[in-house]
């Protein structure tokens, strides 16, 4: 406001609540109001609205203009003075990265106030029903060019960095929209209705309170966007599943739903709110910052945590016991014993004691984690410290291990050559997650070799 002032010689009005106001001091020409905008706006010639009506609902917003209305100078029976509205309008800016900004920031007005990012025809809509009988929409009205202030180049790198800053300050809205939509089953509902499924059909199924229904085409708008679903035209809008949801169903055996549900439960989210302060003092882990207890401590008096933390492990040792039999079953020939260490539920054991029925094989884990869990014929559990002693075997595997006859390790190879950009980041967030839940890394070769030798 105080930008505006300098500018052109008008009369300003600040007007917001009483107690944002009540300790603010006016200079010449500009002045604080405290008040209620359903109740009635102070008048002027031009009411300016910024970053305001995108935290309202459609009904609230045309009560808001309508108090403008009210409050803008009249000549006659006449209005001529104006509303000037500085806010998101949905599917007005081109690229990939302004798009998601828009989506995400209608996501966080869903879920922090009652508002929502509108598009053109939205915005019109709320103009037509509070009176207003005309409205024009000016782009770039953050145009930085023409208030003089920087050159038109470096006004969109400035524009493009603002948009990367807002998409990474919202980036939680991605995990968190899909979690929420793993725990409603969408996936799962759509799977079974064996076709692309209209928003309605889905409403009509999904356990929602009815007065949420009007919001799922919110939540489905940023899963399209982020390529869990796919979205087609029939007679209105219609879900499938990609492969990515694919992978979030509740009985597809590569499923990553206990994954996700483990890494975004909030004892874990709690740990990087303190990254900072464990940045800052001698504790082991941001976990143990969070929780004062190691990961491991925590998850062996927390039964639904560690059901959690055995399942999501777990569901990835399907898919790697498959591959580890398939692709690598020279490794274990001639081998009589093996002895998974820190082996969880046994996922991956059971996996090769099947595929070799002649080996004995042992889970050996923490007794919290194995003492409910019947071996069968050449499988069996035994509970105790690695650092203690590590029962005897052929052979030694360490999966998911970050500490280490024969000793077979299957982790993550950092930087590992045939990484693309996505997997690239998949391999710094785990990096990050290790640090952050147990003091674990992942490692480049050259990390691993020192290590080991
Ligand atoms: C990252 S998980 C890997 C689980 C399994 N190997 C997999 O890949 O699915 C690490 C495992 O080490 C176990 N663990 C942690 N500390 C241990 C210790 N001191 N002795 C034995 N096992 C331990 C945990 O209970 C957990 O099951």
């Amino acid at each position: 406001m105080e930008s505006l002032l300098n500018r052109f010689q008008v009369i300003c009005t600040v007007f917001d609540l009483p107690r944002v106001v009540s300790d603010l001091q006016g200079s010449k020409n500009l002045k604080y109001v405290g008040g209620d905008m359903f109740e009635a706006v102070p008048p002027a010639d031009v009411i300016l609205h910024k970053w305001t009506l995108h935290d309202w609902s459609d009904e609230d917003c045309v009560k808001i203009l309508k108090q403008c209305k009210h409050a803008i100078t009249s000549k006659g029976q006449q209005k001529v003075g104006k509303v000037i509205i500085i806010d998101i309008v949905r599917g007005s800016q081109n690229g990939e990265e302004s798009n998601e900004t828009q989506l995400l920031w209608d996501l966080e007005m869903m879920v922090t106030v009652t508002g929502l990012e509108r598009n053109e025809m939205e915005w019109a809509k709320l103009f037509f029903d509070a009176g207003f009988i005309s409205y024009k929409i000016h782009n770039h009205m953050y145009s930085l060019k023409s208030m003089e202030l920087i050159n038109e180049e470096s006004a969109s790198e400035l524009l493009q960095a603002q948009t990367h800053v807002w998409n990474h300050i919202f980036n939680f809205i991605n995990s968190m929209t899909l979690k929420c939509a793993v725990q409603l089953g969408i996936p799962d509902v759509i799977q079974e209705h064996g076709k692309p499924m209209t928003l309605s059909e889905l409403v009509s199924v999904l356990p929602i309170h009815p007065s949420k229904a009007q919001y799922v085409h919110r939540l489905m708008r940023i899963l399209v966007h982020s390529g869990f679903f796919s979205q087609q035209n029939l007679n209105q809008e219609a879900y499938s599943l990609t492969q990515s949801a694919r992978l979030l169903l509740k009985d597809n055996p590569w499923s990553m739903r206990p994954l996700l549900l483990l890494e975004l439960d909030p004892v874990l989210t709690k740990s990087w709110d303190c990254l900072s302060t464990w940045f800052q003092n001698d504790e082991a882990t941001a976990f143990s910052v969070a929780h004062e207890n190691t990961f491991w401590e925590y998850a062996g008096q927390d039964g639904r945590l560690n059901n959690l933390f055995n399942e999501a492990m777990a569901s990835d040792s399907i898919l790697a016991s498959k591959l580890v039999v398939s692709k690598c079953k020279g490794i274990f020939e001639g081998v009589s014993s093996l002895v998974d260490v820190g082996g969880g539920l046994g996922t991956m054991a059971k996996g090769i004691a099947e595929a070799f029925p002649h080996m004995d094989c042992t889970v050996f884990d923490l007794p919290h984690v194995v003492s409910d869990l019947q071996g069968c014929k050449n499988l069996k559990y035994v509970g105790g410290d690695m650092f203690q002693a590590v029962p005897p075997a052929e052979a030694i595997l360490l999966k998911g291990q970050k500490k280490a006859g024969k000793v077979i390790i299957i982790d993550m190879v950092r930087e590992n050559l045939n990484g693309d950009e996505g997997s690239i980041e998949t391999q710094l967030f785990f990096d990050l997650q290790m640090m952050v839940e147990a003091s674990g890394v992942e490692r480049n070769e050259k990390e691993w070799h020192i290590h080991y030798t």
